[in-house]
């Protein structure tokens, strides 16, 4: 088992756009178990490999009793309906906000295996999904806010994580879910 550090906001990593996995093979499944022990210590839901520093395109989904691997997730359909709901994000830790984003999705990608697998999804897993591969295409939750509450926002979040340095380590304490 192995924790890894989860970079923050301010990062670089965070808004790289991570790299297409061309072989799927044993050390990428050690790193993905890394990233699941890593995701179960943080209280997450999700983790995508930006978030401890790897921009390859790998992210995991741990929400609503469904847990799943994506390597090389695409989002092929998205319901015309959209929901507004609260999301956090393990990179931005205490910060929360509104998010519309459509309600329910489909996804293509790989398993651990290398096997491509279609799945629909809807709620706070297609929610989770959409969050997770927005950071492997470096983007954040914050960039759907409005200017103003965004720079509001980052600008609390700024002033309250001072001197945390760029990444953490996580820890089970934290009650909140977030991605
Ligand atoms: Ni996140």
């Amino acid at each position: 088992m192995a924790v890894l550090d989860i970079h923050l906001l301010g990062s670089p990593v965070l808004r790289e756009r991570a790299e297409e996995i061309t072989v799927v093979d044993d050390e990428l499944r050690a790193f993905i178990d890394d990233m699941y022990d890593t995701m179960q210590v943080a209280s997450g839901i999700g983790l995508a490999a930006n978030q401890v520093g790897v921009a390859r395109r790998v992210a995991i989904i741990d929400a609503e009793q469904q847990t799943f691997t994506m390597i090389n997730p695409r989002i092929v359909e998205s319901s015309s309906v959209k929901e507004a709901a609260e999301e956090g994000c393990l990179s931005i830790p205490d910060m929360f906000a509104e998010v519309t984003r459509p309600n329910s999705i489909v996804l293509e990608a790989l398993n651990e295996q290398g096997e491509p697998y279609r799945m629909e999804a809807s709620g706070l897993v297609a929610r989770a999904i959409q969050h997770e591969i927005d950071h492997l295409d470096g983007v954040l939750f914050i960039d759907y806010l409005g200017a103003m509450k965004r720079t509001l926002l980052v600008k609390r979040w700024k002033k309250d994580n001072q001197g945390e340095g760029l990444t953490r380590t996580p820890t089970p304490e934290e009650p909140e879910p977030a991605s």
